[in-house]
């Protein structure tokens, strides 16, 4: 394939993660030494809607590598969806003379990648996002970092646990993927844990904490994947905590770590990763590929055609989650 423009964009969708900077930066340095004008969108496709476009620069970049967040910003724009939302995406990618834009984000925002593909764009993909839902990939940019944070406040938690003989019902990120919260546990030796595999309705959870009782004198950790409760008719977790607590005669605290999860130091897993995605992803391209996402299988990278990526499934944990965790239970 011959290349139409030296120019290409970069957008970052979606929630935040950590690294999403070191693939800014590896995309602005590495595509000049290739030879190519990069260019920032900035808000995710809000910002290509709003043609917030503007040509980047190594000053742009300059030790930015370790901050969390990014500095282009981002943003979930659902209306993407609609065509004539995307008509006037497209066509302030023409006025910039822009044809072929990296986007860095999950699972949704691979969906607005392919549709910038069926519309004519260079769609190029890469895996950010701390969910790690992305089934193309074992691996997406920023979920080491957060899982890392999520292990760190899981143990500082666990300490007061410990010293008061508590329970707590820890909720932690990811959507419906249970990767966060399955890796967490198993690495924190967590007491329970729940994730869209396992959903127990409050007389399950009761009963559930009775038997942790029974066996377990000291602190309780039980950890849950958020957005499984308050919704689909299921009480809401405190909901859920106060009904098994007066069953059970004793408070049950739940802590949400929310937005903390996606910030806080890089971890240098996740720095290493977002180059070799990023740098490969441009590489790709440089050899006449388009129309892909990049990903790490079982250790490779790999290019993936979009269309295909967006039906890959992520796997489930139930086996790791029975065998180290959730055992005699
Ligand atoms: O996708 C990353 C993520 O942190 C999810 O784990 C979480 O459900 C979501 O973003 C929260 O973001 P928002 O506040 O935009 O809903």
């Amino acid at each position: 394939m011959k290349k139409d423009s030296k120019k290409i964009a970069i957008l970052t969708s979606g929630g935040d993660a950590t690294c999403m900077n070191k693939v800014i930066s590896t995309f602005v340095k590495y595509s000049i030494d290739k030879g190519y004008e990069p260019y920032f969108i900035y808000e995710g496709y809000e910002g290509l809607y709003k043609n917030k476009i503007k040509k980047a620069s190594l000053k742009d970049v300059r030790m930015i590598y370790d901050r969390a967040g990014t500095i282009i910003k981002s943003s979930r724009f659902p209306e993407f969806k609609d065509e004539n939302i995307r008509k006037v995406a497209i066509s302030n990618l023409k006025k910039n003379n822009i044809d072929t834009v990296f986007v860095c984000g999950g699972n949704g925002s691979y969906i607005g990648l392919l549709r910038l593909t069926e519309e004519g764009i260079n769609g190029i993909g890469i895996p950010g996002t701390i969910d790690n839902d992305i089934g193309s990939s074992d691996y997406t940019v920023g979920f080491d970092s957060s899982l890392n944070n999520i292990v760190e406040s899981i143990k500082q938690i666990r300490t007061t646990m410990e010293s008061h003989n508590f329970i707590t019902v820890i909720e932690i990120m990811g959507r419906q993927c249970p990767d966060l919260t399955v890796m967490a546990g198993v690495a924190t030796e967590a007491d329970y844990i729940i994730t869209k595999d396992n959903i127990l309705d409050e007389k399950q959870f009761t009963e559930v904490v009775k038997k942790l009782r029974k066996s377990e004198k000291e602190s309780i950790v039980i950890l849950v994947t958020e957005l499984l409760y308050g919704v689909d008719g299921r009480l809401s977790l405190k909901e859920m905590c106060n009904y098994a607590s007066s069953k059970i005669g004793e408070k049950i605290r739940l802590n949400v770590l929310s937005y903390s999860q996606r910030a806080g130091t890089p971890t240098a897993l996740d720095l290493y990763n977002a180059t070799i995605l990023t740098a490969g992803a441009i590489d790709h391209f440089d050899a006449g590929n388009k129309n892909f996402v990049s990903a790490l299988k079982n250790g490779k990278l790999q290019f993936i055609d979009v269309d295909k990526a967006i039906k890959m499934k992520t796997p489930s944990r139930m086996e790791i989650v029975n065998k180290f965790v959730n055992k005699n239970l």
